[in-house]
């Protein structure tokens, strides 16, 4: 079988795309399928993580598979000198399918070209989270009934939040409108707006961050200042409460608009919007699993009319 791996969501057609979220809801229909009996799945996290990795092995233990792995490579013999190279070679040995989480940028992109079995990225620097954007995908198609022609509005750290990154490609198959809220020091990458003008995506970008700014959105995309890629600290803390959504700025929005968030969270949400309808963080993370189980059985080879 031709090994497929995840690593970047530029990757998928407008067909994959959609034919993964029928895979996704057809496993929120039922979570619980013992298709992947026998096979092992390795989660190797490099990098700090609570729902990509928990919704990653539940989504695995789910379907019947076995999981092995760390979350801290402290722990490993990486700590000892050994190269991500032979790291991958070995655990491949092991495992069916390796996820790995990893700090630097196209440390996904390389493990696949090395690997026998399947890598799936589940973040890769700052550079793409595209399980993130599958389950973000989902929930907006879940939210909004449709993918197509949406005000998405991008707020907080665009710079280093691959998360915003991975769902703006996704996004060009979907004739969305985007709008960037940042300060000047984490605005979108140029690299981004370069990609958005080449497949004729309007974009507007702003500095200010209040209910009026915000009033024509149909998702509202929150992001934490990623504190972990600042190499100066003084920075990040010049920026770190630039932006903090207040229940009292959504007053003017649509009655249709949901309020995203790739979480964690640290101040840009206050609790106060917790409790709005709009709200749809917690419920976005849950789309996780479905998401993931989807992912999982793609790379696998694992089809739509395997599981109905
Ligand atoms: N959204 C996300 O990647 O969360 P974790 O860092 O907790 O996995």
């Amino acid at each position: 079988m031709e090994k497929r791996s995840f690593v970047t969501i530029a990757d998928l057609s407008k067909e994959k795309i959609l034919y993964m979220l029928d895979m996704a809801k057809e496993f929120e229909k039922n979570t619980n399928r013992k298709i992947l009996d026998g096979k092992i799945v390795a989660t190797l996290f490099f990098e700090p993580s609570t729902r990509t990795r928990l919704s990653f092995e539940t989504a695995a233990n789910r379907l019947g598979a076995k999981v092995i792995g760390f979350t801290d490579p402290k722990v490993t013999s990486s700590s000892k000198g050994e190269t991500l190279k032979d790291t991958i070679i070995m655990v491949s040995n092991y495992a069916d399918v390796i996820v790995m989480r990893h700090y630097l940028e196209g440390a996904a992109r390389y493990a696949s070209e090395i690997s026998p079995v399947p890598i799936i990225n589940a973040g890769d620097g700052a550079n793409q989270h595209p399980s993130q954007t599958m389950l973000d995908l989902y929930s907006i198609y879940k939210t909004q009934g449709t993918l197509e022609n949406l005000n998405i509005y991008m707020v907080g750290d665009l710079k280093y939040g691959r998360t915003v990154h991975s769902l703006l490609m996704a996004m060009r198959h979907f004739n969305p409108t985007f709008h960037f809220i940042a300060p000047e020091e984490l605005r979108m990458p140029e690299e981004y707006k370069i990609y958005c003008k080449a497949h004729d995506i309007p974009f507007f970008e702003h500095t200010e961050f209040n209910e009026d700014i915000i009033a024509d959105a149909d998702i509202l995309y929150m992001t934490r200042v990623q504190r972990e890629r600042f190499t100066d600290l003084m920075e990040y803390e010049k920026v770190k409460n630039v932006y903090i959504l207040h229940n009292s700025m959504l007053r003017k929005t649509k009655d249709n608009m949901k309020i995203l968030h790739p979480l964690p969270r640290v101040n840009e949400i206050a609790y106060d919007v917790d409790s709005n309808p709009k709200a749809y963080y917690f419920q976005q993370a849950k789309n996780g699993l479905y998401a993931r189980q989807a992912i999982i059985c793609d790379v696998l080879g694992i089809t739509l009319d395997d599981i109905k």
